[in-house]
């Protein structure tokens, strides 16, 4: 039947770069949905460079059925194996060569006004600027930003970053990648350039992996990066996070859901050519319980999703306010 049939070649690739984010998982078990549809759809899915429609747009044997065929797709540990492998064993060096490469070519488009965007891509990116800005939001509401320190952590082209720095947030943001790096104070020297006044402490933008980050900010923001840990490391690096923030943390991550384990457990039952995602999810449970045991209490929690990108946000407060 339809749903058995992987995507065509370029589909394919497309979902494998698709993937890296946390919208991925979602994205793949839409693009399979998509194969349910209409043909146009599924067009707009090789176009795309993702695939389409919101998971919760499939349902009943349709979504038993799309499940196992995103599975087919995308198995994650054989997606990450293959990838580490072709790092020389280290996943972090996978991920690092990704977004200074081919990631970095998708991800600074689709993290920027151009157009040359499909419209998932397009969907992907509003879901982003509402992460953002709902940042912007909560941080403006509780007295602003400006002489505040803030890390942000795994900065990518510096989305949050900028107008936190414009803002007159005392800002050092960093990035596994150099190019990320790279771009966000390129957009950051742009925006002075356009006329934005200078911050009074000018921004850092710097080639950091989390783990290498050492010092002490009033806030940490780490938005859409523990998707490149897996559940062994995330506890241990929300820990690491924790130790660098002396009121809060602001984390978002793409969340594991009953529908991810279903879809993984039909994934095992099935064998496939193409394997598409390397996304962790995280419980929220276990978020959560691992911002406690460093010490920190969650005061909110939201939830963007839009039709392709996917991402639970988390503030949390030191206990006690140290
Ligand atoms: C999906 S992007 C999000 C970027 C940015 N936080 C934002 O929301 O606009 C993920 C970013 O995490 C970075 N990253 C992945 N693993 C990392 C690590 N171990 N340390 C630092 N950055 C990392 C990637 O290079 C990429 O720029």
């Amino acid at each position: 039947m339809l749903l058995a049939q992987p995507l065509a070649g370029a589909q394919a690739a497309d979902l494998r770069d698709s993937v890296q984010h946390p919208s991925a998982n979602t994205a793949a078990r839409t693009a399979v949905s998509s194969q349910l549809r209409a043909s146009t759809e599924v067009a707009e899915v090789a176009d795309g460079g993702s695939p389409l429609l919101s998971f919760a747009t499939v349902g009943g044997a349709g979504a038993v059925a799309a499940i196992s065929a995103a599975f087919v797709l995308g198995d994650p540990a054989k997606r990450r194996a293959e990838q580490t492998k072709a790092a020389g064993g280290n996943e972090k060096a996978a991920v690092q060569s990704y977004f200074n490469t081919q990631g970095f070519e998708r991800w600074s488009k689709i993290y920027s006004e151009s157009d040359e965007v499909s419209k998932v891509q397009k969907d992907i990116r509003d879901g982003h600027a509402q992460t953002v800005d709902k940042v912007l939001a909560l941080l403006d509401s509780s007295g602003g930003v400006k002489g505040i320190s803030i890390c942000d952590a795994g900065c990518g082209t510096g989305s949050l970053a900028i107008p936190l720095a414009l803002r007159g947030a005392a800002v050092s943001a960093s990035d596994i990648s150099q190019a990320m790096a790279g771009e966000s104070r390129s957009r950051y020297e742009a925006e002075l350039a356009k006329g934005a006044a200078a911050p009074s402490t000018a921004p850092t933008f710097e080639a950091s992996d989390l783990e290498s980050l050492k010092g002490q900010w009033d806030t940490v923001a780490c938005l859409d990066v523990l998707i490149h840990y897996d559940q062994n490391n995330v506890d241990g690096m929300i820990r690491h996070l924790a130790s660098l923030a002396d009121k809060q943390l602001i984390l978002s991550f793409a969340p594991k859901t009953l529908y991810y384990s279903a879809l993984k457990r039909v994934g095992e039952l099935f064998g496939g050519k193409n394997k598409a995602t390397r996304a962790y999810l995280h419980a929220e449970a276990d978020i959560e319980a691992a911002l406690n045991k460093a010490g920190f209490d969650v005061v909110h929690k939201d939830l963007t999703a839009t039709s392709f990108y996917f991402s639970r946000l988390f503030q949390a407060k030191r206990k006690g306010g140290r």
